[in-house]
């Protein structure tokens, strides 16, 4: 897709330095998020064809540590090398140098530099769950880090906002994992501040029952993403679809905005599940087409809806681009969504795994 909007990204142009130190290290660390109104369908640049808004939560993370050293000559592009759990992973090289192209413009400085970047998830290997957004923040505040150690002066705002905006770069879900505890991302009419470029915290004030809900991960289907997400976002390009579609997240998101306000569980569960299987009919219904829900992602569903039918447990499920189902429910909740898991929902689970998180406040420096 062609992207329309003429940006001002020239804030983000990190200024000129010419001392610069050697030899030192940081490390981050950033969570997942869960979209509650979904990003599918992107503008060249990364520029989202609708805005999301999400929980960003906090066990499911991914720590990177980059260590900076001077190169003898500046190099023209930037020079790195990779480890995931510190063994060199050669596979994910052309993704970072692909993101390195794209940011360089923004952070001339990496230039001087040679990095070192070692990267590990604190979820399972391989189970499933996207980690591009947890690894693309992490990485965007290691090199936000190194801005501000060559320009102690910039702005906390600045600071979010560009590793943000980097994060994007990266990949559009990861700029809602900077901050906490629900980010919206992409221009809006509704969210003051809202942007393309970068996501926005939400900050009306959130009700108390979203201020720790829960998000429980069953783990339905652990194998490669069989559509990954450059290839996904490319379906809505021409989908018959698609401009209701992205009108559809607009008017979600109007509606969603008020109830995370409100408290209204009952219409947040309706949004939540409305914009997930939205998500999936838009992918059953482009050229190619694909079914990523699993039998078991449906069973889990009907289980879900029979559960609240009988309890009015104000539990409801979200869906990724994957066979994997998202539970969310407030804390007060817990302890009966759990035992539910147990008795009924975890024979669907991919060797019985799951994943118990919950909504946190973002990435940060370790
Ligand atoms: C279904 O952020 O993974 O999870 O920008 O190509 O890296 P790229 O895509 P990505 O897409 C995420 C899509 C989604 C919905 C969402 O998180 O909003």
């Amino acid at each position: 897709m062609q992207n329309m909007n003429h940006l001002t990204v020239d804030k983000f142009v990190a200024a000129s330095f010419d001392s610069f130190h050697d030899g030192r290290s940081v490390s981050t660390q950033a969570p997942s998020n869960i979209a509650l109104v979904k990003y599918w369908g992107k503008y060249d640049n990364q520029i989202p064809a609708n805005p999301s808004i999400s929980f960003t939560l906090s066990k499911c993370a991914t720590t990177t540590n980059v260590k900076y050293s001077l190169l003898e000559k500046t190099s023209t592009a930037v020079s790195f090398e990779f480890l995931f759990e510190g063994n060199p992973k050669p596979s994910f090289e052309p993704k970072l140098k692909d993101y390195f192209n794209r940011i360089s413009a923004y952070v001339p400085f990496l230039n001087q530099y040679h990095l070192r970047i070692d990267s590990k998830n604190t979820f399972p290997h391989s189970s499933g769950i996207a980690s591009s957004a947890s690894a693309m923040a992490a990485l965007s505040l290691c090199l936000l880090e190194i801005e501000k150690s060559l320009n102690p002066s910039i702005s906390k705002t600045y600071y979010n906002q560009k590793a943000s905006f980097l994060a994007r770069l990266g990949s559009g879900s990861a700029c809602r994992s900077i901050e906490g505890p629900i980010v919206s991302w992409g221009k809006h009419r509704e969210i003051k501040q809202s942007s393309d470029l970068f996501g926005t915290p939400f900050e009306e004030n959130v009700h108390e029952v979203f201020q720790d809900y829960r998000d429980t991960i069953l783990l339905v289907h652990k194998g490669q993403k069989q559509v990954s997400s450059t290839v996904g976002h490319k379906l809505m390009d021409n989908h018959p679809y698609a401009s209701s579609r992205f009108d559809h997240a607009h008017q979600n998101l109007s509606e969603i905005i008020q109830v995370l306000t409100s408290g209204d569980l009952k219409r947040f569960i309706e949004i939540v599940e409305n914009e997930a299987l939205t998500l999936h009919a838009m992918m059953m219904t482009s050229i190619p087409y694909f079914i990523l829900m699993k039998p078991n992602t449906l069973a889990i569903i009907e289980r879900i809806w029979r559960f609240r039918g009988e309890t009015e447990t104000p539990l409801c499920f979200t869906l990724d681009a994957g066979a994997n189902v998202h539970l969310l429910y407030p804390s007060k909740s817990e302890k009966k969504v759990l035992q539910f898991i147990k008795n009924e929902l975890v024979v669907y689970c991919e060797n019985g795994q799951y994943i118990c998180d919950q909504v946190g406040t973002g990435a940060k420096l370790i």
